[in-house]
């Protein structure tokens, strides 16, 4: 993976746009195409929880239908939101370029509606889902932070929904220990996928891989939005993986299958570079990479000249609380 290096001067006081339209969430039904949608709420069987998105103003800031103390904990609120512009202009995308800005640039013709995302393998109920039923999980707003391998972080609003509920659906059988994820393969549409030249040479389609605990820890999320908003092109519409725990190279874009396994599914950077980026890529301060220290990252704010701060990493990306049982048993160190 490429990384950037920066200035001195980029490390200073960070500033950031305060975000109305994160405590708007009239804003995200109108946005999401809900409002009128009265066949869906009905149909709906997380109804409650698209209630505060109906007229009565009273009831804006419901959160009835959600874990408000799991969406409490999850949440970094006491650490100020990366500018909505930053978040949706610096990517990582392979499938339309390698550098930063080309997700934005290059993918504005992505077709991500329709779309299909089929649940199959070690399930009793496989399932396809639309769009529509996508929408049907009772959405949330959470705020992550995402740490990227190459030492920059971001704190995002996103929406959605933790993945077991979609896992859940399909009812996962007794052999299932994995669950394998694979992005869409539309080399038309994904120049990184016809081209080496542009996608680096990596294998496509993009697969990542979870364990089953990890994938049914509440933490791990399925987005359909970001800043109030259906998901843009550069961000994985119209759905992608957040592991907040993870490095950001697990947080898999635009996915198309999930795939429960009896087997540690292969994933696209461990493939590509094994000394490099392990299965479980946990952000771990004190395992560096073989080629730059995992000590510290740079946050970035608004972007502006001077903005973004230089700061420590902390262990599972400050969510060890939620998620450090998980590996009460494992070696960090070996499997990195
Ligand atoms: N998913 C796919 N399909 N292709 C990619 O290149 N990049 C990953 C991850 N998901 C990537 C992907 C990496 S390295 C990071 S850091 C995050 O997406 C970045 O997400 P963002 O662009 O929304 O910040």
């Amino acid at each position: 993976m490429l990384i950037k290096s920066f200035r001195k001067s980029d490390l200073s006081e960070a500033k950031v746009t305060d975000e109305s339209v994160f405590k708007n969430r009239r804003q995200l039904l109108r946005n999401l195409g809900f409002i009128g949608a009265g066949s869906l709420l009905a149909s709906s069987s997380n109804a409650g929880v698209f209630d505060f998105l109906s007229d009565d103003q009273s009831n804006a800031e419901d959160t009835s239908g959600l874990k408000a103390l799991d969406f409490k904990k999850a949440s970094a609120s006491n650490q100020k939101l990366t500018s909505e512009d930053k978040v949706t202009s610096y990517n990582n995308f392979y499938e339309f370029g390698l550098s930063k800005s080309d997700p934005k640039a290059n993918s504005a013709k992505f077709v991500s509606d329709p779309w299909k995302v089929e649940i199959v393998g070690e399930v009793e109920k496989p399932i396809t889902l639309d769009l529509d039923d996508l929408y049907k999980f009772g959405l949330e707003e959470r705020i992550y932070r995402l740490r990227c391998v190459e030492a920059w972080s971001m704190v995002i609003p996103w929406v959605g929904y933790s993945l077991s509920k979609i896992l859940e659906k399909a009812a996962p059988t007794s052999k299932a220990k994995y669950v394998a994820f694979e992005t869409v393969y539309n080399p038309d549409q994904m120049p990184g996928q016809r081209s080496r030249f542009f996608g680096g040479g990596i294998k496509y389609p993009y697969v990542e891989g979870l364990r089953l605990d990890e994938a049914m820890n509440p933490l791990a999320f399925i987005a359909v939005g970001v800043y109030g908003k259906a998901l843009p092109p550069q961000n994985g519409a119209p759905l992608r993986l957040l592991v907040p725990w993870k490095y950001g190279f697990k947080s898999i874009k635009s996915i198309t299958r999930i795939r429960l396994t009896d087997q540690q599914p292969p994933t696209t950077w461990n493939i590509s570079a094994p000394h490099e980026y392990g299965f479980y890529a946990n952000v771990n301060p004190q395992v560096d990479h073989p080629r730059w220290s995992q000590a510290s990252e740079r946050r970035i704010t608004t972007g502006g000249l001077g903005a973004d701060e230089r700061i420590p990493t902390e262990m599972f990306n400050g969510y060890a609380e939620e998620v450090a049982h998980l590996y009460a048993n494992l070696d960090l160190k070996k499997f990195y």
